[in-house]
């Protein structure tokens, strides 16, 4: 199983079993990892899983599709390395992936009524 690292919202370091095939969102989840609530339930429309990927890893990725970028494109606490948990498979050349939980709590599209 690869391992992937997440770096938590208080700065800890948690590496964890991938599973091949789910989702970063889903293994965070499945993990209690605070920080990435998934609003849409992956399906890439909230961007409420939004992490940053460092460089390095970024490269070992899956380009992002054009629903990714519109939604990344659409958020306020952005960088040229996030990425949205829910798009992105762990696959078995992630082993050794770093993930960074965002700090920004509730940087999503969702626009509540007053
Ligand atoms: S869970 Fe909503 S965009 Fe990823």
């Amino acid at each position: 199983m690869p391992k992937i690292t997440f770096i938590t919202q208080d700065d800890k370091s948690i590496t964890v079993d991938g599973q091949v095939g789910m989702s970063l969102l889903v293994t965070a989840q499945d993990h209690d990892l605070e920080g990435l609530e998934g609003m849409c339930n992956g399906c890439c429309s909230c961007g409420t899983c939004c992490v940053e990927i460092p460089e390095l890893g970024g490269t070992l990725l899956t380009p992002m599709y054009s629903g990714e970028k519109q939604v990344l494109s659409a958020l306020v606490h952005t960088t040229q390395n996030s990425r949205l948990a829910c798009q992105i498979i762990i696959d078995s050349k992630h082993d050794g992936l770093i993930v960074k939980i965002n700090k920004i709590r509730h940087n999503t599209l969702y626009i509540t009524g007053s």
